[in-house]
């Protein structure tokens, strides 16, 4: 004999045995992704940023390398994402997000259902940033004015992988098709990974127009359309008045 009495080889074996069980499942599914969103800027254009980190600690990012990782950010009916504008940022290689339905970006926010953009981005490292630029909808106007408060969720965050490492983790997580990118109309099958949000969620206060102001705007522009018009006409007669006194300029003559 080696000198390897059975019950230390027994709890050898079952040493090797547990920490192959641990790897497995820390490589099956104990993602780790944490992400901070935060709105920047101010006034009715703002960016909606993404920081998002894989695996920080324990060095482990090597399982997202190359996977596509595709946002799917829902905004409420006060805010939207520009069609024109992310396609312009798609083409300039800025950003590459694409609305899922149409966007009518004319509809006041009372008449505008919420509406969602995927914001896709290749990971190259342990972390990834990405971004949106976002615009407040117009709010029909309210006695009293005030702010409407909108609400942006933390988005679905999905992940596609060049060969079939996710397969085996979050089996319970069905994979969901939807744009492989922006570029082209072919849809990919992508999986939902869970994360943790580091940051407070998100409020924008959008002003509302006060329609007190406005009738006092409206007033105001009649009488001052209403003062010109009348300047305008007494102007006119009296350029009339002169014309016809000269005799140069009479017709008749
Ligand atoms: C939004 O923020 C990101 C990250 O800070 C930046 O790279 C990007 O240029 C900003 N976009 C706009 C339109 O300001
Ligand atoms: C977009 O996706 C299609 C289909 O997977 C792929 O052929 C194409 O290379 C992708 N384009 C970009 C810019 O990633």
């Amino acid at each position: 004999m080696l000198g390897c009495n059975q019950n230390i080889c027994l709890l050898i074996s079952c040493i090797v045995f547990l920490t192959s069980v641990h790897y497995l499942s820390a490589y099956s599914c104990e993602f780790n992704v944490r992400m901070k969103q935060a709105l920047k800027n101010e006034g009715f254009h703002r960016n909606l940023t993404y920081g998002i980190i894989f695996n920080g600690e324990d060095d482990q990012c090597w399982l997202f390398k190359d996977c596509i990782l595709g946002l799917e950010q829902v905004l409420p009916s006060g805010v939207y994402a520009n069609p024109d504008e992310l396609s312009t940022l798609r083409r300039n290689n800025k950003i590459n997000a694409i609305p899922k339905h149409q966007v009518n970006i004319e509809l006041p926010a009372e008449k505008s259902p919420p509406t969602v953009t995927y914001v896709i981005e290749k990971i190259q490292d342990c972390k990834v940033y990405m971004w949106l630029p976002v615009h407040a909808r117009y709010h029909i106007a309210l006695y009293g004015g005030g702010m409407t408060r909108n609400k942006i969720d933390p988005p679905k965050l999905y992940l596609r992988c060049p060969d079939q490492r996710l397969e085996m983790c979050n089996k319970a997580a069905k994979p969901v098709n939807f744009l492989c990118n922006g570029s082209s109309k072919e849809k990919c099958s992508w999986k939902e990974i869970p994360y943790s949000v580091m940051s407070d969620s998100i409020v924008w206060k959008i002003p509302v127009g006060d329609m007190d102001h406005y009738s006092k705007i409206s007033v105001g522009t009649a009488l001052v359309i209403a003062i010109g018009s009348l300047y305008l006409i007494k102007a006119i007669h009296e350029h009339k008045l002169i014309t016809s006194f000269n005799p140069f300029n009479n017709p008749l003559s």
